[in-house]
């Protein structure tokens, strides 16, 4: 299949940005971009001051610019925990880089971390971290969909264990969704529920391990099966959707999961597309999109075009939105008193759930009165029962009846991984604590 400009893409790309990260984390909906084009109102006049004023007002500016850049508002989100380079360095080596590490293993310095759960082992950097840094833990529990990421976590958390030195912890890894995390662990131990666990993690999104593989589908740096399933038992493609799907929901999938604002040309293109065969390769797909969209914004355009509708399209066929938020529940569910959940999200479709799940999660379970509802829920700065050194004792906390949103706003990635590990930059993290 003839790809045009697919390898000149590849070089062009890595050349830009030095390093290889997957288009999943190309996100493009950074936090800064609608605040940072706002006008400040000038300040009025007073006549006789012109030199203070034109200072003042250049001060003025200035702070203003600051405070709505990009940057200025990563700062106050900015994880506040040393990075380990050596711990990093490790990881490197390996491959696939677990991302926030230091942050993740500050969310779980619990008094005891008895039992975790997580629910997206990939390579098992995070799994890795959390075995090696907890001796007290008794019993570890895996879950992936992918089963070439559930061969690779299994194989490294077996080497880890096979010096015996850890007799007293029991691991089970499963090949499933986290949207069973219940049964799951009801079939580990039917205790397990009332109990509950100590800790729970989500990183969500696609491993590199993934995404570099171009026969799994998910990439805009190589041709490919229109595939994108991470279950690959799952039935629905990506090729079902743009060669079957009624045209409405395909536009719909393009405008909310891709945010796209092209997406009436592209289904245009899709549909035509559909005349003459379809589409069967991410290389065809990509021809498309580049097509549509190389009157408007050039190359840049289409490579961020193909991002957003790649990621629109891996959402739709992997039901992540939906499962996300009932797994969400579930995984609440699941804790024990005092348990903490830590969610890493990548794009702001997924942070939108979880901080409004987060926010449902912690009232009464009963529904109740609208203009009830928030009553139960007070912000505190810095609550004397959480240790100063917590990453989250910078910002404000929020209490309700459940639990405790540990994190008002998410905690981002330090500027040290950020320089190290482009793949990072979207990454966004949330804690909650159950009562
Ligand atoms: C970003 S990777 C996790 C990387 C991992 N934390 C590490 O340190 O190597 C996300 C993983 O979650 C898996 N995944 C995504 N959705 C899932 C779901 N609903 N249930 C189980 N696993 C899922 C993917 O297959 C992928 O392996």
């Amino acid at each position: 299949m003839a790809v045009t400009g697919l390898f000149f893409l590849r070089t062009a790309y890595l050349r830009r940005h030095q390093s290889y990260f997957p288009f999943s984390f190309l996100s493009l909906h950074t936090t800064g971009g609608l605040q940072s084009q706002r006008s400040v109102p000038a300040p009025p006049a007073v006549a006789g001051r012109g030199v203070t004023l034109k200072a003042d007002r250049r001060k003025r500016a200035s702070a203003a610019n600051r405070a709505s850049s990009p940057e200025h508002l990563k700062r106050r989100t900015r994880s506040g925990v040393e990075f380990d380079c050596d711990l990093y360095r490790r990881y490197a080596a390996g491959g696939h880089v677990p991302v926030m590490f230091c942050e993740v293993l500050e969310a779980f310095r619990l008094p005891q971390l008895r039992s975790f759960v997580d629910c997206t082992l990939g390579a098992a950097g995070h799994s890795f971290t959390i075995i090696e840094a907890h001796r007290e833990l008794e019993l570890f529990v895996g879950l992936d969909v992918d089963p070439v990421a559930h061969e690779k976590a299994r194989a490294r958390i077996e080497a880890l264990l096979g010096d015996g030195s850890r007799e007293q912890m029991k691991a089970y890894i499963h090949l499933r969704n986290f949207k069973h995390i219940k049964s799951v662990l009801v079939g580990i131990d039917e205790n397990l529920l009332n109990v509950g666990v100590d800790g729970i993690l989500m990183d969500l999104g696609i491993s590199s391990m993934q995404v570099d593989h171009f026969e799994r589908g998910f990439s805009v740096l190589g041709d490919g099966p229109l595939d994108m399933r991470m279950d690959p038992q799952a039935t629905l493609k990506a090729e079902d959707i743009l060669n079957s799907w009624p045209e409405a929901e395909v536009g719909r999938i393009m405008r909310e999961y891709g945010e796209e604002s092209n997406w009436q040309l592209l289904l245009e293109k899709i549909v035509a597309a559909r005349k003459k065969g379809g589409l069967h390769s991410t290389g065809e797909f990509l021809d498309l999109v580049r097509k549509s969209s190389a009157k408007c914004g050039g190359r840049q355009g289409w490579i961020k075009t193909a991002t957003r509708v790649f990621q629109a399209l891996r959402i739709a066929v992997n039901d992540e939105l939906q499962t996300l938020e009932n797994a969400l529940y579930a995984c609440f569910d699941c804790l024990s008193s005092g348990g903490r959940l830590a969610v890493i999200s990548f794009h702001s479709l997924e942070d939108r759930i979880v901080k409004k799940t987060f926010l449902e999660m912690i009232k009464e379970e009963q529904e109740e009165e609208e203009e009830d509802c928030g009553k139960d829920i007070m912000c505190l700065m810095n609550d004397q029962s959480l240790n100063e050194t917590q990453i989250w004792s910078k910002q404000k906390i929020i209490i309700g009846r459940n639990g405790t949103i540990l994190t008002k706003r998410p905690i981002t990635p330090s500027e040290q991984e950020e320089k190290l590990n482009r793949r990072c930059r979207s990454a966004k993290l949330r804690i909650i604590q159950k009562h």
